[in-house]
């Protein structure tokens, strides 16, 4: 099963997302994990990524879609994946068709996870995130058993750069822009799903169950 997880910044794609992974026993494959892992290593492409990803802008296609068609080559994904954050432009979104095209594969499900802006800004500023294990938390919806700690893997949590108010609506205006049209895209491929991300994030992972069955 190949999914694309679409939604705006904080919609909760990648809580979605590592639960997916975990029930329909998936890699989960996100663009921005991978970038800050590398930045976090201070790798070439992480020190690259960091420009963009620091101004709230996208990371260009011509380093983002390597990574991934890379990423989804690998064995583990033979099974299929969950893609969260990743297509973000539709020159990505026609790579990753023509790729799998070529194998006679395809996308089954692009699940759009619907909150509006209003709802995202106060999320990110509560967001905690393990730079070891990329497990994310909310200081008050999804808290961690101990206050800074990752229930995961021990490790501290911090609140990510690009996680400032001013970062957030530029992310979201990039949204907007340039990312928000795939929903259209996927739309004429018949395979989008949308589910209300409002809610309590263990009802919108019912929603997403009962799509993917
Ligand atoms: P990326 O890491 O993908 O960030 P994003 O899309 O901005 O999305 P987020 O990770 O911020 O949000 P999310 O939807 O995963 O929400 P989460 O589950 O954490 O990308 C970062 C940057 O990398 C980009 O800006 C860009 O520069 C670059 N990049 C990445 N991919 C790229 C690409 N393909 N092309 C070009 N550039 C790329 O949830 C958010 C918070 O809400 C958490 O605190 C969570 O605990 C909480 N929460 C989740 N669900 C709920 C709920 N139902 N109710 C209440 N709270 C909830
Ligand atoms: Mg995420
Ligand atoms: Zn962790």
């Amino acid at each position: 099963m190949k999914i694309i997880m679409l939604g705006a910044p904080g919609a909760g794609k990648g809580t979605q997302a590592k639960m997916i992974a975990e029930k329909y026993s998936i890699p989960h494959i996100s663009t921005g994990d991978i970038f800050r892992a590398n930045i976090k290593n201070g790798t070439e492409l992480g020190m690259e990524a960091k420009k963009y990803m620091d101004a709230g802008q996208l990371v260009p296609d011509e380093l983002t879609v390597k990574i991934l068609l890379d990423r989804v080559a690998a064995d583990d994904c033979k099974n299929g994946y969950v893609l969260d954050g990743f297509p973000r432009t539709i020159p990505q979104a026609e790579v990753l068709e023509n790729a799998l095209n070529e194998l006679g594969d395809k996308i089954d499900y692009a699940i759009d996870v619907d909150v509006p802006d209003e709802n995202i800004i106060n999320r990110m500023s509560g967001r905690r995130a393990c730079v070891t294990c990329g497990a994310t938390y909310h200081v008050v919806h999804i808290p961690p058993k101990t206050e800074g700690v990752c229930d995961k893997c021990g490790s501290e949590l911090i609140l990510r750069d690009d996680d400032k108010p001013e970062t957030v609506k530029n992310r979201l205006d990039v949204y907007h822009k340039q990312t928000q049209p795939l929903i259209d895209f996927y739309n004429k491929r018949e395979i989008l799903k949308e589910v209300d991300g409002t809610v309590d994030s263990s009802e919108v992972f019912k929603a997403i169950v009962a799509i993917l069955g």
